[in-house]
């Protein structure tokens, strides 16, 4: 069976007009630029292709926020781990920032953060710790990290209680919490995020949602994402 990614509904959810002016002026150099881009896999032994990315391509401009849908299997993982260099590609073309994420991976690896499900994470260290760890890897310094980190958690309900203990004693929606942090860490960036609010709460959803607004606007991030936070569900109250 070959698994195509047919198409790859494009949504721009924020209004470019909103973003702010100062970077207009770099808009020329695109945040995220994808050329006819294919990946397919090699499957079982006879090695059958399985087209998981079918000739992309689009534009993201620097302070976008764009989401990308798709069903189940569509491609929107293969395609952030396309764009963050976890994944060759077969044919085409992704820059990130005017740099080729073949010929430069190390620069893209350094103005790139990417959050999924399945963060990878000391589970037994804390999130003090991971985060020292992450902010030392992009070359920072481990104090204003930390305290940009406790910054960022407490705006999305973590209090620094809860950061000296081991990761694996939070719960999974607080794990995406901290992934988010560590996402957030570096600035200008490129942040891709797979399904970021998955497993959270719909107050945590909706924060998290509010949360990459104001990162656009703060941090200089443009952020491209698979789904995007609902709405909570109204509760009705006799
Ligand atoms: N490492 C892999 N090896 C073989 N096939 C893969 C691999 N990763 C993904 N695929 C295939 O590529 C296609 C796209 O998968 P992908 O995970 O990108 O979809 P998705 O849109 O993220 O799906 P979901 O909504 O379920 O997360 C699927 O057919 C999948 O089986
Ligand atoms: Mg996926």
């Amino acid at each position: 069976m070959t698994t195509v990614l047919e198409q790859v509904n494009r949504q721009a959810v924020t209004d470019l007009a909103a973003s702010p002016a100062s970077i207009e002026g770099a808009a020329e150099v695109p945040a995220l630029l994808v050329e006819h881009l294919t990946k397919r896999f090699l499957v079982g032994r006879k090695r059958k292709p399985v087209i998981a990315v079918n000739d992309v391509s689009l534009r993201i401009r620097r302070g976008e926020i764009y989401g990308i849908l798709g069903a189940n299997g569509s491609g929107k993982s293969t395609l952030i781990r396309l764009f963050s260099t976890l994944l060759t590609l077969d044919s085409g073309r992704v820059e990130v920032f005017g740099h080729d994420v073949q010929r430069e991976e190390m620069t893209v690896k350094r103005v790139i953060n990417r959050v999924s499900v399945d963060a990878a994470f000391f589970k037994k260290l804390s999130p003090h710790e991971n985060l020292s760890y992450a902010a030392r890897l992009y070359g920072m310094d481990a104090r204003p990290a930390k305290a940009e980190a406790i910054r960022i958690l407490a705006r999305l309900g973590i209090g620094e209680s809860r950061l000296g203990r081991p990761l694996e004693q939070m719960s999974r929606g607080m794990q995406q919490k901290v992934a988010i942090a560590r996402a957030l860490l570096t600035s200008p960036t490129l942040l891709l995020l797979d399904e970021p609010t998955t497993g959270l709460d719909p107050r945590s959803k909706l924060d998290v949602q509010t949360f990459i607004e104001e990162m656009r606007d703060t941090h200089d991030a443009t952020i491209v994402l698979t789904t995007w936070p609902r709405t909570p569900p109204t509760v009705s109250r006799p």
